[in-house]
């Protein structure tokens, strides 16, 4: 077992490995409780190593059963093993074959790590660190060998045997055994191994590469549920073709298959030619999937496979690496789904989502960079900062050397990295090279972690016709970095006059500014645009072109004239959200001080108008949205009191309900379709357009939307109107909501991912008896906390998603989650982990909740043979 004394790992002190892996050849003997590995290994002594060093092979809970070199067995001195390493001491100083066989118990793997069981079907997860959960290995990404995987079972237990790479071989065996034989040519690190074993259903397809391979695809799925397999087979041939033709990525095997699992720690993984999914991101029907489902489907699906060229291909050097594989496929799926689907549109739910997570992990206790260089567990490190704030540097990087130089940067790494296990060195020096630009500053985002926050002030001279921009940057301390150097924003942006279109922007020195962008890398800078007709508005950051927080003062007037004319659709989009959150931030401050809110007309007449006239339903969708509890509380920043925010986004919600009600009602009712479901994007902006203004009249005047929301939920025949109306009919208490949620409930009882949804808007429920109803759901026949799924669903959304019931004042929600943490991390560590991080803001709240916060952090930390998982957040939490 690990203890809790982990010590740290850091990125100064890579080193190469003393010995290389060229091939490993794997026989594994499925069984339920004792499975045996053979492995056998191709070592040499790597020239980049120290000569003569010991073998340190890692391992995690393995029980060995015997190991022989070169065939012969070891005399017992030659080596030394325990559940967590193997070490030989002396080993040849020449290549050798080392034969390895453990045993392991995929039935007993709660972790979900190794080799594991899910539903009965053999899977394995290996990244970070499983594969020493299988067998002894050097298991660090920069070990790379050609694997060759025999995999063995009962033929009536597990029909369906797959690994990675070609199939080679298959065939029966005496008393009901059979086998499979699976050859990966392409050298891999470990982490990217994969095997599953079991009775599962097939969706199949094909596809002709660019260059004429003929490619099998194959998803599959608990036997049965086929039927809801075809749409990630139809996001997988999208997302093959997009990255031909977008990056030149050409797929390099004979067979590429996806297997569907209900119990998964993550999304989905990788695995070279066999990605393994959580199946909630693969399995969609009208009836079950909502439109968001199957956008996020349709975006795993292209992220994985985007995975086979920046992940696996070309992986990472060490861990500390991760956002060179992760910052930049994420980068690459964003920018498939702006392709099939509305570029700004994405924009806006990817930078609502990037704040949410981001910006909130990036201000609390568990800050770090984008490229750590330090760590104590690395299950720890899958973050938002490293995943979106990762895809945001590479977004950056292309707007600063643009489209073309970062083509040909592209180019260039995958040309040169093909094959190797790269580090951001590495692929920086692409773009450099490719553009001619030094990136030594710009790399800075890698190292440096916090949100930079950028002042703009703007003067206007009538009688020079001169626009004078002063901007300012700062960055807040974050842990173990208190000074902050500037780092290198770009700022696109555009001015927008009360009357119409932006002028064109010349500089001073009489340059026009290019594609409106302005670079920011000092502490302090000023822009001086000359020829500037009248006062106009300057409209800054457009596209949210830099992840930073912008602090530009403008008046209400102002951001109307935004909202209204703005051509770039992601600051008109900021612009109302600016307008709501000023709202929501005065009426916070108004109820803290005992005193009733107070809103002006202009939102809610601005969005009346938008409803009138846009076309563009997810994006007016969007717009409706206002900012959430959470976004509130980021922007209050301190002393927060989660009641006071509640209270006053209901209270503006319910304001703009009424004042635009009628108009409310009109879209509603203009919007409602007939025909058949499609989940294409129009289609589903316009269901999306639909709910929301439901959801805002029902805010106004419950009296009114309710029965709406009860005939819509009684009539819908997708899931996304069916629970639309839900969602709307539980923000009101009342024998609607009960009767519906109970309806609901008992329809769906054997479908599992949709009870998810269920479970997950009952914990979201803004109520004081929220907590008890948990409690209750806990005990569903349907509910267990073995499954991560149904975990995050029921307690996950309850600390992440229900601001004022787990930040009660009383506590009570704090000592739930501390109560599911203690009780998760003998079973499933990183589970619990996450779980945990729901507390990642807890020092910006108000002081009563901060000490009832602080006193459950406390007892976690105090508790015995904690995991490194849990140990590792809570240490940095209280730190
Ligand atoms: N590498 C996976 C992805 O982002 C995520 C993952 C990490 C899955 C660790 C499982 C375990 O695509
Ligand atoms: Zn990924």
């Amino acid at each position: 077992m690990r203890t809790d004394t982990a010590a740290p790992v850091r990125l100064e002190d890579y080193r190469p490995t003393d010995y290389l892996i060229d091939t490993v050849s794997l026989d594994v003997r499925l069984h339920p409780t004792a499975t045996r590995i053979l492995a056998e290994l191709a070592i040499r002594p790597n020239p980049a190593g120290r000569a003569g060093a010991a073998l340190e092979l890692d391992g995690d809970e393995l029980e060995l059963v015997s190991v022989a070199l070169d065939g012969g067995a070891l005399a017992p001195g030659a080596y030394e093993a325990s559940p967590s390493g193997l070490t030989l001491h002396a080993p040849p100083e020449r290549a050798f074959r080392l034969s390895i066989e453990t045993r392991v118990n995929p039935t007993a793997n709660t972790k979900l790590m190794g080799l594991y069981r899910s539903s009965g079907v053999y899977c394995t997860q290996c990244e970070a660190e499983g594969f020493r959960r299988i067998t002894y290995f050097l298991d660090r990404p920069d070990v790379m060998a050609v694997y060759t995987t025999r995999i063995e079972a009962e033929e009536a237990e597990a029909p369906v045997l797959l690994g990675n790479g070609d199939p080679v071989e298959r065939g029966a065996l005496p008393n009901g055994r059979h086998y499979a034989v699976w050859r990966d040519p392409h050298p891999k690190p470990c982490y990217l191994f994969a095997l599953v074993g079991g009775k599962l259903g097939r969706v199949g397809g094909e596809i002709v590469t660019r260059s004429g391979r003929k490619v099998e695809l194959g998803v599959y799925v608990e036997p049965g549920k086929e039927s809801r397999a075809g749409y990630a087979l139809d996001a997988l041939v999208r997302s093959m073709r997009w990255d031909e033709q977008a990056f030149g990525c050409e797929y390099d095997l004979s067979v590429f298959n996806i297997v569907a699992v209900s119990d998964f720690n993550m999304g989905a993984m990788e695995n070279k030619g066999l990605n393994i999914f959580n199946d909630k991101y693969v399995l969609a029907s009208p009836e079950t999937a909502t439109d968001a489902d199957y956008a996020a489907i349709e975006a795993i699906i292209a992220h994985e496979y985007f995975h086979n060229w920046t992940g696996n291909r070309i992986t990472c050097r060490d861990w500390f690496q991760l956002c060179l594989k992760e910052g930049l496929t994420v980068f690459r799926d964003q920018e498939f789904s702006s392709d099939e689907r509305s570029r700004p549109v994405k924009r806006i739910a990817d930078v609502r989502a990037l704040r949410a997570q981001q910006f909130a992990e990036d201000s609390g206790p568990l800050a770090h960079p984008v490229r750590p260089s330090v760590y104590r567990e690395i299950n720890n490190f899958y973050t938002a900062t490293v995943y979106e704030k990762g895809a945001e540097v590479i977004r950056m990087l292309k707007t600063l050397i643009g489209p073309e130089a970062f083509k040909a940067g592209m180019d260039l790494y995958f040309h040169r990295c093909d094959g190797t296990a790269a580090t951001i060195e590495d692929f920086l020096a692409c773009f450099a090279e490719a553009s001619g630009r030094d990136l030594s500053h710009f790399s800075l985002w890698y190292r440096q972690a916090g949100t930079p926050s950028v002042a703009v002030r703007t003067a206007y001279d009538a009688e020079d016709r001169t626009l004078r921009l002063d901007f300012a940057q700062s960055t807040p301390p974050t842990p173990g970095q208190t000074e902050k150097e500037p780092v290198v924003i770009p700022i696109r942006l555009g001015l927008v006059s009360a009357q119409g279109r932006g002028a064109p922007l010349k500089t001073a020195d009489g340059r026009t500014l290019e594609d409106g962008l302005f670079v920011l890398d000092k502490t302090a800078d000023s822009l001086t645009l000359i020829e500037v007709p009248a006062d106009p508005v300057p409209s800054l950051l457009r596209g949210f072109s830099a992840p930073v927080r912008l602090e530009q003062e403008l008046g209400p007037a102002e951001l109307l004239t935004l909202f209204r004319r703005d051509e770039d659709p992601f600051n008109r989009w900021q612009a109302a959200q600016t307008y709501a959150m000023r709202l929501m931030v005065r009426a916070v401050e108004a109820l803290r001080a005992q005193q009733p809110p107070e809103f002006d007309q202009g939102f809610a007449v601005a969005l009346g108008e938008l409803l009138a006239a846009t076309d563009d339903h997810a994006f007016a969708a969007q717009v409706m949205a206002l900012p959430s509890e959470a976004d509130v509380a980021r922007e209050l920043g301190r002393e927060i009191d989660p009641d006071a925010v509640l209270h006053a986004r209901k209270a503006l919600r319910s304001f703009v309900g009424q004042t635009a009600g009628d108009r409310l009602a009109q879209t509603y009712s203009r919007l409602e379709t007939t025909g058949p479901y499609s989940p294409d994007a129009a289609s589903a902006g316009r269901r999306s357009l639909r709910n929301a203004a439901l959801d805002l009249l029902t805010a106004g005047d419950p009296g009114r939307g309710i029965p709406l929301a009860q005939a819509q939920f009684a009539s819908a025949d997708n899931m996304t109107d069916q629970i639309g109306a839900l969602a709307i009919l539980a923000q009101h208490p009342g024998p609607a909501r009960e009767e519906a949620l109970a309806a609901f409930g008992e329809h769906f009882a054997a479908d599992p991912l949709v009870l998810d949804k269920w479970f997950g808007l009952q914990a979201a429920i803004p109520e004081a008896a929220t907590l008890d109803r948990v409690r209750g759901l806990m005990r569903h026949p349907a509910f267990s906390l073995s499954n991560p799924n149904r975990t995050r669903a029921l307690v996950g959304t309850f600390a992440m998603a229900n601001l004022s019931q787990f930040h009660r004042a009383d506590g009570a929600g704090y000592a739930f989650l501390a109560d599911m943490v203690l009780q998760l991390d003998g079973s499933n560590p990183q589970l619990a982990a996450r779980l945990l991080g729901a507390f990642r803001t807890w020092r910006s709240l108000e002081q009563g909740r901060r000490a009832q916060a602080e006193t459950q952090l406390r007892r976690v930390a105090a508790k015995e043979g904690l995991s490194p998982d849990v140990s590792d957040i809570v240490t940095r939490s209280l730190a």
